[in-house]
């Protein structure tokens, strides 16, 4: 049995162990002989220094859980404490409930921690490279729309929707125009298996009767690659597809599928005028009208770019084909 299945709606309840824990700690310092192993079979003191707490959502910082970080890289989680006991970070993502399987929205207080090791940890220290483009996601909100993909008793990847109607941020009474597709990660080892093109159709198929939905902006080159692959299979969804800005006015929209093609024309423009070179990105770059969305930073979107970010894992996006043959 794993926290997922077994941890109720009970955040106070489980603070308040997580801080007698923490003071008991405190209590035996320096004589703590405790050790947690780790999944590689590395083992971590169990000690004050060793642990920090961790707010789980963006909006809520008065939630926390207590996290155990690696003595090599403090700011890298890698066991949580719920349930008076420490888990790794790969046993929170696991379930031993065999109907939990495929795409499930996020409920209870478990998956909201789930969603956090995959998007914080996971994504944000431990997978994110180059292809990414020092591309990582705030904590979502307490109460954000999102699911998680599960496959063979893991978590793998996530999604989160930005609702028609909802408010953009804490600061601003502007509401999104439309659905948002927002955030959505898939682990290292589960990518270029269809699951990026499963979560965009399961999104489209989720708003059938709306006119026109959104993906926000930045894109990631991977994810451009996911929407020109579904956007070459699926015709009916060009029309329904824009990269946005926040709230997701009319100017502030631009039609996916006509970006790819004028991407595709000017590839092809450049390779019969070779000498003429124009800036080649493996993203479409901006189409806005306008030259530029007039409210760039109202929403809250959980997107951000570091830019120019050294990253620790430096590995060179390989795409899909390179990838499969490790
Ligand atoms: C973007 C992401 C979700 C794609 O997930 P995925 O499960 O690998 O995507 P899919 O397997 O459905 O790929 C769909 C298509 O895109 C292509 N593709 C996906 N990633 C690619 C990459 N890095 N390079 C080249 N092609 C890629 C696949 O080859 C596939 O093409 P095909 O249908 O012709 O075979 C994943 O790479 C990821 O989590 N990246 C980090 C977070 C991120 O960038 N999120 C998007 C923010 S906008």
């Amino acid at each position: 049995v794993y926290p997922v299945d077994i941890l109720e709606d009970d955040r106070e309840g489980l603070q308040a162990a997580a801080l007698a824990y923490y003071a008991s700690l405190g209590e035996g310092a320096g004589s703590s002989s405790e050790l947690f192993s780790l999944p590689t079979g590395e083992q971590v003191k169990l000690q004050t220094s060793s642990v920090r707490f961790c707010p789980v959502h963006r909006d809520e910082p008065q939630h926390k859980i207590l996290v155990l970080v690696s003595p090599q890289d403090t700011k890298t989680v890698v066991a949580v404490y719920l349930k008076d006991t420490w888990w790794s970070t790969e046993d929170i993502l696991r379930t031993s409930d065999l109907t939990r399987e495929g795409l499930v929205e996020v409920r209870s207080f478990g998956e909201r921690i789930v969603l956090f090791i995959l998007n914080v940890i996971i994504f944000g220290r431990l997978e994110r490279s180059l292809d990414d483009e020092g591309m990582f996601f705030l904590p979502h909100s307490a109460k954000e729309q999102a699911k998680i993909l599960w496959r063979n008793g893991a978590a793998v990847g996530f999604y989160s929707t930005k609702m028609k109607g909802s408010l953009c941020g804490s600061g601003t009474s502007a509401c999104y125009l439309l659905p948002v597709f927002d955030t959505v990660f898939v682990r290292r080892t589960h990518r270029c298996q269809g699951l990026g093109i499963a979560m965009l159709r399961d999104f489209c198929d989720s708003f059938r009767e709306e006119e026109a939905l959104g993906v926000s902006r930045p894109i990631s080159p991977a994810m451009y690659q996911v929407l020109r692959s579904f956007l070459s299979a699926c015709p009916a969804e060009r029309d329904r597809l824009w990269e946005v800005e926040a709230p997701g006015a009319w100017d502030q929209r631009a039609n996916i599928w006509l970006q790819l093609c004028l991407q595709e024309a000017r590839h092809a423009d450049s390779a019969t005028h070779p000498g003429d070179s124009k800036e080649d990105t493996s993203s479409p770059g901006q189409m806005w009208p306008d030259g530029g969305p007039a409210q760039f930073d109202q929403g809250e979107s959980r997107k951000e770019q570091i830019p120019g970010e050294k990253l620790e894992n430096e590995e060179k996006d390989q795409g899909c084909e390179e990838r499969q043959e490790e």
